[in-house]
């Protein structure tokens, strides 16, 4: 079972550490996933862009089915279609926030503005063939920050970003006064975050929850359950190496949000194990060479843009635009 270990954010309201995600699914699969894991216990869903529906079906499903389950239990986050301030000051939030329980987060999603085409295009394209995102420069950060602080307090409890560094979130925090509660972002054993976000966050008192725990990639490598020395204390403590990496994540307060649509796996994850200070500290020594997975200039359709100045980023068209 989870141990159920809740932390506090900077606006009062507590955050399940162990949540689930519900990215990357394929139709007719995230809605059984979030039925499966709202049965199972999760009471913490990242909402990712794209699936809202399903998701609402999975949540519905489940309020109508499981005993003793309410709405005000389940801390959903949720990110808008677009990074876009403009979106925003239209009022254009996402549709599951009429749906949402107390305690709803909404996170920018990444430091990008996407043009806006029309209300239908997650993606929009600046031809038919083309295999790139047009990416917005004239929406800087502040001005999306800005919007999401004047977002109704009644639909949207508490605010935050995701894929922001810690000059970013200086930026915004600089010019608006406002900390956002939460930074989501790619952490997993090969990127521990630990050379500088968490110790910003930690001093800002922003929660950090940590997306990708299994090295979710786009490169067919193997996953970091497959990793050696996961999977060497896994076999050690009678644990599987997932559970192992969940385990890790949440050490020092942090949330983790695995995603899956496997039943069997959606409740293995959430049979939590504790760790040694020496698993914890030989999971730690696999960060030296951080490996990030999510890079925008590889995504399909590209966006290209730097975000984190990784070398595949470096020749990047558009750049962050942080304030004008
Ligand atoms: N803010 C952002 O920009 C951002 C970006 C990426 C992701 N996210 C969020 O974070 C969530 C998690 O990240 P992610 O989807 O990239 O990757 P992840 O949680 O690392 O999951 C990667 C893969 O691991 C598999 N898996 C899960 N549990 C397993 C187990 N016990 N044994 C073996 N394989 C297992 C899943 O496949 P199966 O489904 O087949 O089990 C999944 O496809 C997303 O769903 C999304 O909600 C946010």
């Amino acid at each position: 079972m989870s141990f159920g270990t809740k932390v506090t954010l900077n606006t009062g309201a507590q955050i399940p550490t162990l949540g689930y995600g519900t990215w990357q699914a394929s139709p007719g699969e995230v809605g059984i996933g979030v039925y499966e894991a709202l049965k199972v216990g999760y009471r913490h869903l990242n909402n990712s862009y794209g699936n809202q529906v399903e998701v609402g079906d999975g949540l519905h499903k489940a309020l109508a089915e499981v005993p003793g389950l309410k709405r005000e239990d389940i801390f959903i986050v949720s990110t808008p279609r677009y990074p876009n301030a403009l979106m925003l000051n239209a009022g254009s939030i996402n549709p599951l926030v009429d749906f949402q329980a107390m305690e709803y987060l909404y996170l920018v999603h990444w430091p990008v503005a996407f043009k806006k085409v029309d209300d239908v295009q997650m993606f929009p394209m600046a031809a038919e063939d083309s295999n790139e995102v047009v990416i917005d420069d004239s929406v800087s950060l502040v001005e999306t920050w800005t919007a999401m602080t004047n977002l109704p307090k009644s639909k949207v409890r508490a605010i935050g970003v995701s894929n922001f560094s810690p000059a970013y979130l200086q930026t915004i925090i600089d010019a608006t006064g406002v900390t956002p509660a939460v930074v989501q972002v790619e952490r997993h054993p090969l990127l521990q975050q630990d050379d500088a976000l968490i110790k910003y966050a930690r001093d800002k008192g922003i929660h950090i929850t940590g997306y990708s725990a299994f090295g979710n990639n786009a490169w067919g490598e193997p996953l970091l359950i497959e990793n050696d020395t996961i999977k060497g204390i896994a076999g050690r403590i009678g644990a599987t190496p997932a559970q192992v990496i969940l385990a890790w994540s949440q050490v020092g307060g942090h949330s983790v949000i695995p995603k899956s649509v496997n039943p069997a796996r959606i409740r293995a994850n959430f049979q939590e194990v504790r760790l040694s200070d020496e698993d914890i500290s030989a999971i730690n020594a696999l960060g030296g060479s951080p490996r990030r997975y999510n890079v925008a200039t590889c995504y399909k359709p590209k966006w290209d843009i730097n975000i984190w100045n990784e070398p595949k980023e470096q020749g990047a068209k558009h750049r962050v635009i942080q304030v004008k």
